[in-house]
């Protein structure tokens, strides 16, 4: 069979995906998460839901990109290598954790088996479709003031169509909500450990230091 060719980049490459049926709006939060968590994950994610944390009325909604491992294990969103740095920035922005809300465009652990490790697979557009009536729903719940997107999923998800990160950065309307958009935190991890690694994290503190001001 012939190799088909080097793909596009993972959004235009999409998305056969129909937008999924309208569902009836849940009566709260922990209707809507109790509703999903129940139903089974689409082939190719972990069984485990990963909802979002936080308090209603956040002034503050972060979306990420979808639980990886820690995450899936320990059933929280944001715990693992990239939720610790993520933890960092926030202190580091004088941002309280505990008083702003945190989730993912994608609620399940989308990975492949090599051995005994899980390897993180990226969403498809399909997959955030999938998942965004959640997602659009959760943030109605919460109705924070900002809503920032970390990195290219979240943002394809709050914008509802493919936009560069880089050029989308900073403040940005999603629909009828105040957004930002700033890179994901495991960008950072993956960045060698020297100069530039040091200013992007720099860059990322003011990302959410400029967020928490939008949002005060
Ligand atoms: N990356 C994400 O996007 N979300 C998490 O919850 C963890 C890592």
């Amino acid at each position: 069979m012939p190799k088909p060719p080097p793909g596009p980049d993972l959004f235009s490459r999409l998305d056969p995906a129909p937008e999924p049926p309208v569902r009836e709006r849940a009566p709260s939060l922990a209707a809507l998460n109790e509703a999903f968590v129940g139903k089974p994950p689409p082939p190719g994610f972990a069984e485990r839901a990963v909802p979002g944390e936080g308090p209603i009325g956040a002034a503050i909604a972060f979306v990420g990109e979808q639980p990886g491992d820690q995450e899936d294990l320990q059933g929280r969103p944001f715990v693992g290598p990239a939720g610790q740095l993520f933890d960092r920035a926030l202190a580091e922005a004088g941002i309280d954790r505990s008083g702003v809300y945190v989730t993912n465009a994608v609620k399940h652990f989308k990975f492949v088996a090599r051995g005994k490790r899980r390897i993180h697979e990226k969403p498809t557009a399909g997959d955030v479709t999938h998942y965004r009536w959640w997602l659009e729903q959760e943030i109605d719940f919460v109705s924070p003031r900002v809503v920032v997107a970390l990195g290219a999923t979240a943002l394809l998800a709050l914008g509802g169509k493919a936009l560069p990160l880089l050029r989308s950065r900073g403040p940005m309307r999603f629909a009828n909500r105040q957004g930002y958009v700033t890179v994901h935190p495991s960008y950072l991890l993956r960045l060698p450990p020297g100069e530039d690694q040091r200013a992007a994290h720099s860059a990322f503190v003011a990302d959410l230091a400029q967020a928490r001001d939008l949002a005060a």
